[in-house]
């Protein structure tokens, strides 16, 4: 089948179009012919092999963790047939959304919504899963809660802004001075210009989600009010991240050591720091399509490019100024090869 693959680590020089062989499809799994697949940004760092160690890469390698495509195939036993259209956030381990076939296991498994296309299903398994794991699991964001989102116009920002209406929060976006306008029309109750304006001359904060992190992060915790909760995105991994992977809990505590001053820093001020990962959930997923078939959340979708132009996506997405998703129409490879 066709794929877009790596050939090592390194930057836009090791991503390729070529043949890899198609699935092996195991017990419980489920063959997908793959329509759209989402980009994120942790593909960038998997590329460059920042995450060598925790999760070695075979090359030739297809990345991709989002997938919306239609089922060519499902154990007899399955909820799900042929025909059907589905989507999901593949595993960790396995990755490979960027290619004509995925076999993914029925448990990450959600049908599409049917109001949005496969290119708006592919944009969301993510960076949904992440913000429902991180309000729900993590913050438990209630309603009337103060939420500031640090990057709410990208990827994460877009979805987090409406789920916390859709919870009742009230809430406070960064972005710069361009996305202004955009994070009004995603429901922000104020909009802050990060170029220009410092967010603790609006806090306290009860709840931070912040997909920035770096210097950001002490900030953001300084700003939280007593029993506050900050989430961070980027590097910013906790034990209970590194033990989702599987990892032994004191090899987790030693991953964790660099977010130790952070996580002490918020006890002192009677707050909780939280650095999650994503996890792959389809019960997850179909909780979130439903929010998208009752049209409560939308996908924002700012540009889309074919199978044979994902190094030109990786590109676009490195300018760390997307609005919204970038999503790679696979599809549209196989027309054009007919
Ligand atoms: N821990 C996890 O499991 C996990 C899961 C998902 C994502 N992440 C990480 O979270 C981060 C965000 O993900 P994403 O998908 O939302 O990325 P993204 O879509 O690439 O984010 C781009 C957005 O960041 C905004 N931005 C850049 N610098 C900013 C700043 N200083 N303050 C506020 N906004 C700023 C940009 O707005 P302007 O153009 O207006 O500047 C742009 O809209 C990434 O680093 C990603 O790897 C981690």
């Amino acid at each position: 089948m066709k794929a877009a693959f790596l050939t090592g680590y390194g930057g836009n020089e090791v991503v390729t179009l070529g043949e890899v062989p198609d699935p092996v499809v195991k017990d419980g799994e489920v063959l997908i012919q793959v329509h759209a697949a989402g980009v994120n940004p942790v593909e960038l760092a998997i590329r460059a092999g920042h995450y060598r160690q925790l999760m070695p890469l075979a090359f030739p390698h297809v990345p991709g963790f989002d997938v919306s495509g239609v089922v060519l195939q499902a154990p007899v036993d399955s909820d799900f047939q042929v025909g059907d259209e589905v989507f999901a956030r593949l595993s960790n381990q396995t990755s490979g959304a960027y290619a004509e076939q995925v076999a993914v296991a029925q448990n990450l498994l959600a049908r599409k919504p049917s109001n949005i296309s496969h290119i708006e299903a592919a944009s969301l398994p993510t960076v949904a899963l992440t913000t429902w794991q991180a309000f729900f699991e993590r913050a438990h964001l209630k309603a009337r809660e103060r939420l500031l989102v640090q990057a709410g116009a990208g990827g994460v920002g877009t979805f987090a802004i409406q789920l916390a209406k859709h919870v009742g929060a009230q809430v406070t976006a960064t972005a710069g001075t361009a996305n202004q306008a955009f994070l009004k029309e995603l429901g922000v109750d104020r909009a802050l210009d990060y170029t220009r304006e410092r967010f603790e001359d609006v806090g306290p904060f009860d709840v931070v989600y912040d997909g920035v992190s770096g210097d950001l992060t002490e900030r953001s915790i300084l700003s939280l009010a007593p029993g506050g909760r900050y989430v961070g995105l980027v590097r910013m991994s906790d034990a209970r991240a590194f033990m989702s992977l599987g990892l032994p809990e004191p090899v987790a505590r030693a991953a964790a050591a660099n977010v130790a001053g952070f996580e002490a820093l918020a006890a002192s001020r009677n707050a909780e720091f939280h650095g999650p990962l994503t996890r792959p959930d389809g019960a997850q997923l179909g909780e979130i399509a439903a929010l998208i078939q009752d049209g409560i959340v939308q996908p924002f979708v700012s540009q889309v490019f074919p199978l044979s132009q994902l190094a030109a996506a990786y590109a676009a997405l490195a300018t760390g100024h997307t609005r919204g998703k970038i999503v790679v129409d696979v599809i549209a490879q196989d027309v054009s090869k007919a």
